[in-house]
């Protein structure tokens, strides 16, 4: 069958035998279709979806497009985190050098910025030095010598997630259950994991923002690992409102040093901890959750999680400074205070538009292949539920130039609605936890 009809099959909402869409991926991955089929083929899905069939057969083709990796020289039960995504998440960078300064490995395999998302490879890379792109040698050495490594999709592990992510980004595809969960499933069981905990969005800001879709993705992934043998456990958290206080990418890693210093913003360390106290004891260092909370907020705060983040920036190549001081991360020319049009109470807040006018200022692309600008973003410190009088500084926008902070800031204050009472309560930060059946 030829790929066209494929295509034209699977957006007339026929299923695909597992040979002709393992067919197909393959002649993607080896450059024997071009991203025009592939783009369209994504679109399909987007529309019609994945049977349960063809999700197994997605994940096990993008799986096997590059290296399995075998980390059973490293000693200890491997675990990771994964977030579906969402404005102002840097948990990541937290909570990687948190969980191995407790004894865990912790092998994580990150994405660029997707859509109104930013992404952890772009925010390290803000970091001056830093190298996501590590080789699977070097990959291999680095868990075996100091238990974390945090890369990008790479030309030997997980690459076929590589191109999908960056062409989803490029066509809208991104909102999609078994899109999401093949991209995120296919790199996490490449990267070399025993366990794996996922922070599934929920909320305006989430790719699959409704609760009760946002549960079917936690369950589709959790019963993908089980299929591979790895045990999945899933937080739903809020994402009504950005995460922390800053958006962007520069500014998130600022942020997130803040936080490993046993600082930052209330609700960053509280999902942290939340995620740390699943790593923990799926990774058998602690016996309860409570205890891998108490643990985890313990190496914060006394500096055991900086300075695996310290040992991790070295051995990246990156500028450990950063860490002491956080001048030397990229810094944007123009800084301008947003203000309350009116007094009130905010209602609620655009945390889609919010990510789309940072991608905008240039912290994401808006094209495959668009470069990023690691220095501009937001800090927004007002929160569904905040009260504020007309006048207030409610973020500050960081820009390239005067035009880009006028219009970002003219779209976070459109983005943040402000009236006279509390419509809705704000979601609670962690609002459901999912384990294997
Ligand atoms: N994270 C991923 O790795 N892939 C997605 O599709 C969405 C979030």
């Amino acid at each position: 069958m030829t790929t066209y009809r494929i295509v034209q099959r699977k957006r007339d909402g026929q299923e695909l035998a597992p040979d002709e869409l393992a067919h197909f991926l393959h002649a993607y991955a080896e450059g024997r279709i071009g991203d025009d089929q592939m783009a369209a083929f994504l679109m399909a899905v987007f529309f019609r979806g994945l049977s349960p069939a063809e999700l197994a057969t997605m994940v096990d083709v993008m799986l096997h497009s590059g290296a399995v990796v075998d980390l059973t020289d490293v000693a200890g039960i491997k675990v990771d985190k994964h977030s579906t995504g969402g404005v102002g998440d840097k948990v990541s960078l937290v909570l990687a050098p948190l969980v191995a300064s407790l004894g865990v490995p912790v092998p994580m395999m990150s994405g660029r910025a997707l859509g109104h998302s930013g992404g952890t490879v772009d925010k390290l890379e803000s970091i001056p030095g830093f190298r996501t792109d590590l080789s699977l040698d070097e990959y291999c050495r680095q868990m075996e010598r100091i238990g974390c490594a945090l890369i990008a999709q790479t030309d030997q592990i997980a690459p076929l997630d590589r191109r999908l992510y960056a062409l989803r980004d490029a066509t809208a595809t991104v909102e999609s259950v078994p899109l999401i969960a093949s991209s995120i499933m296919s790199k996490k069981l490449a990267e070399g994991i025993d366990a794996l905990v996922l922070d599934v969005k929920v909320g305006n800001g989430a790719f699959i923002p409704e609760p009760t879709r946002a549960e079917q993705l936690a369950r589709t992934m959790i019963e993908i690992g089980e299929r591979y043998g790895k045990t999945v456990v899933a937080l739903l958290t809020a994402m009504d409102r950005p995460l922390g206080i800053a958006a962007g990418n520069a500014l998130e890693v600022e942020e997130a040093i803040l936080a490993l210093r046993g600082g930052g913003p209330t609700d960053l360390r509280a999902i942290t901890l939340a995620l740390a106290a699943e790593m923990l004891v799926l990774g058998g260092a602690a016996p309860s959750l409570e205890a891998g909370r108490s643990a985890a907020a313990a190496a914060l705060d006394d500096g055991r999680a900086l300075e695996k983040m310290r040992e991790i920036i070295e051995a990246q190549g990156g500028d450990a400074r950063v860490l002491d001081d956080t001048t030397l991360l990229p810094r944007a020319p123009v800084r301008r205070p947003v203000s309350a049009k009116e007094s009130g109470i905010i209602q609620a807040m655009d945390v889609r538009a919010i990510g789309a006018a940072a991608v905008e200022l240039g912290a994401g692309r808006g094209a495959l292949r668009a470069g990023i600008d690691s220095a501009v973003g937001f800090h927004i410190p007002a929160k569904p539920g905040h009260r504020v009088q007309a006048g207030d500084v409610i973020a500050t926008v960081f820009a390239r130039n005067d035009a880009g902070a006028r219009r970002a800031g003219e779209a976070v204050c459109g983005a943040i609605t402000i009236g006279e009472t509390i419509e809705s309560e704000p979601l609670p930060l962690v609002l459901r936890r999912i384990t294997p059946a």
